[in-house]
């Protein structure tokens, strides 16, 4: 399976910030915003990532995370021209997709909560047709929104909706099989002239080939969109982190426990960011693991506990 990160858009909302950077690259509490959704990937399984984003944009994402090579995994990069609708990661990124399945994440979206990544690595195998995650939220107006049955068939499914069928709204990570390039060559714009996911799910959907996995309650999906969600999103982290003496997607730390690379590169990496606290957890989870027997550290990659360390289940 493949995967692609969305990072494109104008960023309008969060103007003046954006008006030279891009929103995905903006700090959410210790790091850029797009490390949230790549180690979703990343712990998915997925190693070969296409990051999409604007012309203006595209050159900055490279130099915060170049080929991907030092995390022992494959970045590349595409250019979206306008931002002309969340589909279009379908048709520009149909060389990178292949024949295959693919993830597709928005790089807006972070996602945290216990059993995340188990989850995603039980689905990444078996994509047949979409597979979308819902969670319950109190505007849902302001997203797509899904219903299903109780064996998680998507029922229905509507962008932005004045009147809500349910309170699931759909988060910005699906999952598809190779059907979805074919479908997204074949959509017109929608009346605000962009190719949107939710009529790319509708075509699933009549098909009978859509499933709403429900993210529930004990997990955590942000938004990023405003102002004010961006600094709760910031602060949610920084409480989460403090409290734990854990980082939420470090992705030095999720290339390690994913087994993409082992604890003398993942120290190297904690080294060059040596002069911030950051810098200083990756080189202290690459020394315990260095440390570690061999039974613990198998079980940092397939068990939900390591030592005293948190698993690779949350990002
Ligand atoms: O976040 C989940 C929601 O994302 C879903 O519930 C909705 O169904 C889906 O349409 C989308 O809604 P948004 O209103 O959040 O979409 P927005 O236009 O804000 O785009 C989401 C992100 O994708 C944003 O960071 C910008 C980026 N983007 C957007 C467009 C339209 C692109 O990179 N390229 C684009 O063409």
């Amino acid at each position: 399976m493949k995967g692609i990160i969305l990072a494109g858009g104008n960023g309008t909302r969060l103007h003046p910030i954006t008006l030279a950077v891009s929103k995905q690259l903006l700090p959410v509490y210790d790091k850029p915003m797009v490390y949230y959704p790549l180690s979703v990937l990343m712990l998915a399984g997925i190693r070969d990532i296409l990051v999409i984003s604007s012309p203006r944009d595209l050159p900055q994402f490279r130099k915060v995370l170049g080929d991907g090579s030092s995390l022992g995994i494959g970045l590349s990069y595409a250019e979206q021209a306008r931002p002309g609708g969340l589909a279009e990661a379908f048709t520009i990124g149909a060389d990178h997709i292949g024949d295959g399945s693919v993830a597709l994440v928005l790089g807006d979206n972070i996602f945290h909560g216990p059993g995340f990544s188990l989850l995603l690595q039980e689905h990444t195998p078996h994509t047949d047709g979409a597979l979308l995650f819902g969670y319950p939220v109190r505007d849902p107006e302001r997203y797509g929104v899904g219903e299903a049955d109780e064996e998680g068939r998507l029922l229905s499914i509507e962008e932005k909706p004045a009147r809500p069928r349910s309170n699931r709204a759909i988060t910005g990570l699906y999952f598809y099989d190779n059907d979805v390039i074919g479908i997204a060559r074949g959509l017109r714009p929608s009346a605000r002239g962009e190719l949107e996911i939710t009529d790319v799910n509708k075509e699933y959907l009549a098909r009978d080939k859509a499933r709403l996995v429900d993210l529930g309650r004990g997990f955590t999906w942000l938004d990023t969109g405003t102002h004010d969600s961006l600094l709760d999103a910031g602060q949610y982290i920084q409480t989460l982190e403090h409290r734990q003496g854990l980082r939420i997607a470090c992705i030095e730390e999720v290339a390690l426990r994913m087994g993409f690379i082992d604890a003398e590169q993942c120290f190297r990496l904690g080294e060059r960011l040596g002069g911030s606290g950051y810098g200083q957890y990756v080189m202290e989870i690459a020394r315990s693991l260095r440390d570690a027997g061999p039974q613990e550290r198998a079980g940092s990659l397939a068990g939900p506990r390591y030592g005293g360390l948190a698993l690779p289940t949350t990002v």
